[in-house]
């Protein structure tokens, strides 16, 4: 019996800037409600892989895939697919943290607003804060701009931003990687909380976060074919790969003995 829901499927995905094919023929299911990372030595084609879940990738041009997505079980790439409506779906917060160079509050009902909310702003604003386990730090100055928050707390800012557009899922790539440790753990400790309504995908080149904070991994690495493209050689429930894994260039890169 499989009773598990899959919110992206990627079918032979290959992924191309201009004539360099960054990364090759990759088949993944993404769980719903579940944390799953991309590991792998930097260069491998996380970031662009990650960016393929939202149709980021377009943003730059003479980038193409091969092969395809379904998000849903709906070809994420048909022509009547709207990306900007895609990326509402499909949040993304990134490595370093990048509020608007507006207040607290603005940098989440700006995009709210946009995308044509019209509810309680107020309360837009305080339930996705909250969310993002930033309300208490942040009630009484509201009106302050989010760039005089420390890194950790701009980082839930951006968290909070996405999440305030409703999304369902919620990319991250190597969200804690200009925090200190101790944000580093809130961050993980909020996407514990957020799988209980969202996906969360994240690339993380730091082992032990993947280790601690996600349910499933998938390790990238270059081929050795010469041609320098990346694919997912192995990938398992998170304590299998780092207990278990099936392939020896898994475990060296787990391990610490690669590279
Ligand atoms: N916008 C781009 N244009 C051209 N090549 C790119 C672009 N972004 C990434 N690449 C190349 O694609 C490969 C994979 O990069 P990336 O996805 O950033 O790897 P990772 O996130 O694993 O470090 C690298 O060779 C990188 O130089
Ligand atoms: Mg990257």
């Amino acid at each position: 019996m499989n009773d598990k829901e899959y919110i992206f499927q990627t079918k032979d995905l290959s992924i191309y800037y201009g004539n360099f094919k960054a990364v090759t023929n990759i088949n993944l299911n993404i769980e719903r409600n579940k944390i799953t990372a991309i590991i792998g030595p930097s260069g491998c084609g996380k970031s662009t892989l990650l960016r393929a879940f939202n149709r980021m990738n377009e943003l730059s041009t003479g980038t193409r895939i091969e092969g395809g997505i379904q998000f849903a079980g709906q070809d994420l790439y048909a022509p009547d697919v709207d990306p900007v409506e895609v990326r509402y779906r499909i949040g993304m917060v990134f490595q370093k943290p990048n509020p608007f160079p507006k207040s607290i509050y603005e940098n989440i009902a700006w995009g709210a607003r946009i995308h044509g909310y019209n509810g309680n702003m107020d309360e837009l604003v305080e339930n996705s804060l909250k969310k993002a386990a930033l309300w208490d730090e942040v009630k009484d100055k509201l009106r302050q701009s989010g760039l005089a928050l420390s890194g950790g707390q701009q980082q839930r800012l951006c968290i909070a931003r996405a999440l305030a557009v409703q999304p369902e899922v919620i990319l991250m790539d190597e969200p804690a990687s200009a925090l200190d440790p101790i944000a580093t753990l809130k961050i993980e400790e909020l996407m514990q909380e957020l799988k209980k309504d969202y996906t969360i995908v994240i690339v993380t080149h730091n082992m032990q976060q993947a280790a601690r904070a996600s349910d499933y991994t998938a390790m990238m690495m270059l081929s050795e074919d010469g041609k320098r493209s990346g694919t997912v050689i192995e990938f398992a429930d998170t304590t299998k790969i780092f207990t278990r894994p099936s392939d020896k260039r898994t475990e060296g890169y787990v391990t610490g003995r690669y590279g």
